[in-house]
C-alpha cells in the first residue's frame, strides 16, 4: 500500500501535545512522516505507510483514531460526494459478505442532512462492488468490518477508513470504573502537558484520589515503557489491504513487548473509597502495572507525602456527579458507592458531624486539601484537573500554570501549583497560559 494522508484526532486543546508525541514516535522509524507533521483543527495530520500507520496505534496515547484518507475532492451536493466515492476501488477494502458504516461530520457544510450525505456514501460504495462483483454489503451500524468517517468542510469533503475500530482511548484494560472516570486519552494528555515522562529525572508521581486508577495506570505503562496499545486489537488487522502487514505488525508488538522494563520511577494511587482503590488495583492488573503503582485506600485530606519531592497528578471530586470525602467532608456516613470511608476514626467522626465551617461545600474540601499539601508535601508540584475556573481562589493558592482541556463536552483547565511550605501561595513560576 503506497503511503496516505493520515487524520488523528484528538480531544479540543491537545493537538500541539498529539504533534509532539507523534514526532517523536515516528522520528527513528519514519522519519519523512515525522517532518510531515501538521497541526490541523481537532487533531493532527500527516502523511505515511501502513507501517506508520500501525505504530501509532500501537504507541500513541493522545490520539483518539488512526484515519486514513481514501478519497477527497470539492463538493457541492450530495451527487458530487457520491461521485467522490465512487473513485475508491472498494473491493479491495470490503466484500459483499462483509458490513459497512459510514459517520459524517461536518464544520460550515451547506448540506441539510449529514445522514443523506452519509446514504450517498454508502450508495457509491455499493455500486461499485455491484459492477465488479453483482453483489453488495450490507450496512451494520454496530460491528462493521469497514467504518467509514467522511469530513465535511465548506467546500471540500475528506473520506477517511476509520483504521481503529473502538475509540483508542479504550485501551482494553480498563474493565471497572467509577462514577466519573478519566478518559485514557486525557489521563495522557494530562501527564504530557506536565512534562512528566515517567524517568528518574521527573520524579515519583502520586494520584490521591484515583477512582478507577487512570492516571497512574498511565503513568504506571510509561514509567515502564509500555505501549499504550498492547492490550487490544484494532479494526486494520481484519482490513484486506492490512492482511500483507500481519507479519510486520506482529514483529512490531513482539519489540513493544520486548522493550517493557521495570518502572524508572514509583507511581502512587489510592483512594478515600476502598472499593474504588479495589476497581482501580484489578484494572492496573489487566494493564500489567500491579507491580509498578504502589495503591492504598486513603483519605487525601490526611495522606503523607511518600517522597520528599514529587507530582501530584488528579482530577478531584467535584459537582454532584462525585462528593468531595474524608475527613473534612459533610461526612454523610457513606460514600457515593455505599460504602464507608476508608478510615472513619475520631477526627472522621467529629467531621461528620460538624462538617466544614461553610457547610462542607466542595470549596471547603479544596481549602482543606490546599492546607494539607502546604503541611505535608512542600516541594511537591500539583496538577489538579478541574471545570472550575476559579479553583486557585478555593484552595487559596496562585496557579504557576494553566492549561486548558475538554473532558468530554466539559471545559476543564489543568493547573499547576507548586507547593510551599506554610505559605498561602503557591509560588508562581511562569506566566499562566491562556
Ligand atoms: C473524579 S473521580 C476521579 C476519577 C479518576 N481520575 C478516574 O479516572 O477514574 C474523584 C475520586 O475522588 C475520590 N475521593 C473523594 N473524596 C476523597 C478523599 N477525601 N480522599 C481521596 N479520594 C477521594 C472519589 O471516591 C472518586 O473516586
Amino acid at each position: 500500500m503506497n503511503p496516505s494522508p493520515i487524520f488523528l484526532p484528538c480531544a479540543a486543546g491537545v493537538e500541539p501535545l498529539l504533534a509532539d508525541e507523534v514526532r517523536a514516535l515516528l522520528a527513528e522509524a519514519a522519519p519523512r512522516a515525522a517532518e510531515s507533521v501538521q497541526l490541523g483543527r481537532g487533531g493532527v495530520r500527516l502523511v505515511g505507510g501502513p507501517a506508520t500507520a500501525m505504530r501509532l496505534h500501537l504507541e500513541s496515547r493522545l490520539a483518539a483514531r488512526v484515519l486514513w484518507q481514501i478519497a477527497a475532492g470539492r463538493y457541492r451536493d450530495e451527487d458530487d460526494l457520491y461521485d467522490i466515492a465512487r473513485t475508491v476501488r472498494w473491493q479491495e477494502w470490503i466484500n459483499a459478505r462483509q458490513t459497512l458504516r459510514v459517520d459524517t461530520t461536518a464544520v460550515r457544510s451547506p448540506l441539510q442532512s449529514l445522514h443523506f450525505a452519509s446514504l450517498r456514501i454508502k450508495d457509491a460504495l455499493c455500486d461499485v462492488l455491484r459492477d465488479a462483483t453483482g453483489e453488495r454489503p450490507d450496512v451494520d451500524p454496530r460491528h462493521p468490518h469497514l467504518s467509514l468517517v467522511l469530513h465535511l468542510h465548506e467546500d471540500h469533503a475528506t473520506l477517511y477508513v476509520d483504521l481503529s475500530g473502538e475509540a483508542l482511548f479504550k485501551r482494553g484494560w480498563r474493565e471497572a470504573q467509577g462514577e466519573a472516570p478519566l478518559k485514557e486519552t486525557l489521563a495522557a494528555a494530562m501527564l504530557a502537558a506536565s512534562g512528566w515522562h515517567g524517568r528518574e529525572q521527573d520524579g515519583p508521581l502520586l494520584d490521591p484520589c484515583c477512582g478507577a486508577g487512570t492516571i497512574a495506570i498511565e503513568a504506571a505503562q510509561i514509567a515502564c515503557g509500555m505501549a499504550a496499545g498492547l492490550h487490544r486489537s484494532f479494526a486494520f488487522e481484519k482490513l484486506a489491504p492490512f492482511r500483507a502487514e500481519a507479519q510486520a505488525w506482529q514483529e512490531m508488538k513482539a519489540a513493544a513487548r520486548e522493550r517493557v522494563h521495570a518502572p524508572r520511577v514509583a507511581v502512587h494511587a489510592g483512594d478515600v473509597s476502598f472499593r474504588m482503590t479495589d476497581f482501580a488495583t484489578r484494572n492496573a492488573e489487566r494493564a500489567g502495572v500491579t507491580h509498578a503503582i504502589e495503591f492504598k485506600t486513603a483519605d487525601a485530606l490526611q495522606r503523607s507525602a511518600p517522597a520528599e519531592h514529587g507530582v501530584l497528578m488528579l482530577n478531584p471530586p467535584y459537582g454532584e456527579r462525585i462528593d468531595a470525602k474524608g475527613t473534612g467532608s459533610t461526612g454523610r456516613g457513606r460514600d457515593d458507592h455505599g460504602f464507608e470511608p476508608a478510615h472513619r476514626g475520631a477526627r472522621a467522626d467529629a467531621g461528620a458531624r460538624q462538617g466544614f465551617e461553610d457547610g462542607g461545600s466542595p470549596t471547603a474540601f479544596f481549602a482543606a486539601l490546599s492546607a494539607h499539601w502546604k503541611r505535608a508535601y512542600p516541594g511537591w508540584t500539583a496538577w489538579v484537573l478541574s471545570p472550575d475556573a476559579k479553583l486557585p481562589q478555593a484552595m487559596r493558592l496562585k496557579e504557576s500554570r494553566r492549561v486548558p482541556m475538554w473532558n468530554g463536552p466539559i471545559e476543564c483547565r489543568l493547573f499547576r501549583f507548586d507547593l510551599v511550605a506554610g505559605s498561602n501561595r503557591g509560588k508562581p513560576d511562569a506566566a499562566s497560559d491562556a
